[in-house]
């Protein structure tokens, strides 16, 4: 489609970096980027046919650069549904980043903890997800050049990732919890009930994001990896404590050391030449 072309020749006019692994990254989950050595910053309003993030510490730009020689592209600030963006939206990026020659997509969020045992600061490697946003990017015309109509999705989260993650978290005595991750809409937060009721459904944390981007990436043959934040518990709300987005941040903060320590690790086993 001309939009993808468009945006790619752009994209490619203005660094010299082939990206074979993208990042994407949200609330306050940025600082990855200190170790990258960047190539080019490209504010998302430049770029043809983006979406424009909205939302107050997300900041806006695609960044091209190595990081441990791997040649990455980073999505500093990602696109959410409650921001009002189409699920096709959200995917645009994800699929311009496999045109551009990703194979991996690694993703960061925050999430509110539902499993009793996950505390703030804690780090969840997301084995699975439930789709509780009931829309789809893949919703209409199949896009062919993509992939499959109905794609598979028992494997959402790459095995090998996983087991990279897991060996790194061991190497540097890192708690990682593996759960499965429930999108919500949001962007109001859970009542009490809908914590409750998300536990019971069989999820461990939820959020607001990700599950279109990894829908997207899985239909387009990218392998996914997803680190979540535990930035509130849910044991919070049942309490009648209320929980700020500045607690979120803040809480992000915290994980964020050990997450790019692990994503970093991942890398270097991947084994990707620049
Ligand atoms: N619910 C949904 N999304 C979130 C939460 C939460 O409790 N915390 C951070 N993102």
């Amino acid at each position: 489609m001309k939009e993808f072309s468009e945006c790619c020749e752009f994209l490619q006019s203005r660094t010299i970096i082939t990206p074979r692994v993208a990042f994407i990254l949200g609330s306050g989950l940025g600082s990855l980027l200190e170790q990258v050595e960047i190539d080019a910053t490209i504010p998302y309003r430049e770029i043809p046919h983006f979406p424009v993030s909205t939302v107050e510490g997300h900041a806006g730009n695609l960044i091209f650069g190595t990081l441990c020689e791997v040649p990455v592209a980073i999505m500093q600030g990602r696109f959410h549904y409650y921001e009002g963006y189409s699920m096709q939206q959200i995917a645009f990026p994800v699929r311009v980043l496999k045109l551009l020659g990703v194979e991996c997509l690694f993703l960061a969020n925050a999430t509110g903890g539902l499993n009793p045992a996950y505390k703030t600061g804690d780090i969840v490697l997301i084995g699975d997800h439930i789709n509780l946003q009931f829309d789809n990017p893949l919703r209409g015309k199949n896009g062919e050049e993509f992939g499959v109509r109905f794609p598979d999705m028992s494997r959402a989260y790459d095995e090998e990732l996983i087991l990279f993650a897991q060996k790194s978290a061991q190497k540097r005595n890192i708690v990682l919890h593996s759960g499965v991750y429930v999108a919500c809409c949001g962007p109001s937060l859970e009542t009490p009930a809908e914590y409750r009721m998300f536990r019971l459904l069989g999820g461990d944390v939820v959020g607001m994001s990700s599950v279109p981007e990894v829908i997207a990436a899985r239909h387009a043959g990218m392998r996914c990896c997803a680190l979540a934040a535990v930035t509130n518990e849910s044991s919070t709300a049942q309490q009648g404590v209320e929980t700020s987005f500045h607690t979120v941040q803040e809480n992000a903060q915290k994980a964020l050391p050990n997450m790019t320590a692990i994503f970093t690790d991942i890398l270097m086993e991947l084994k990707i030449g620049s």
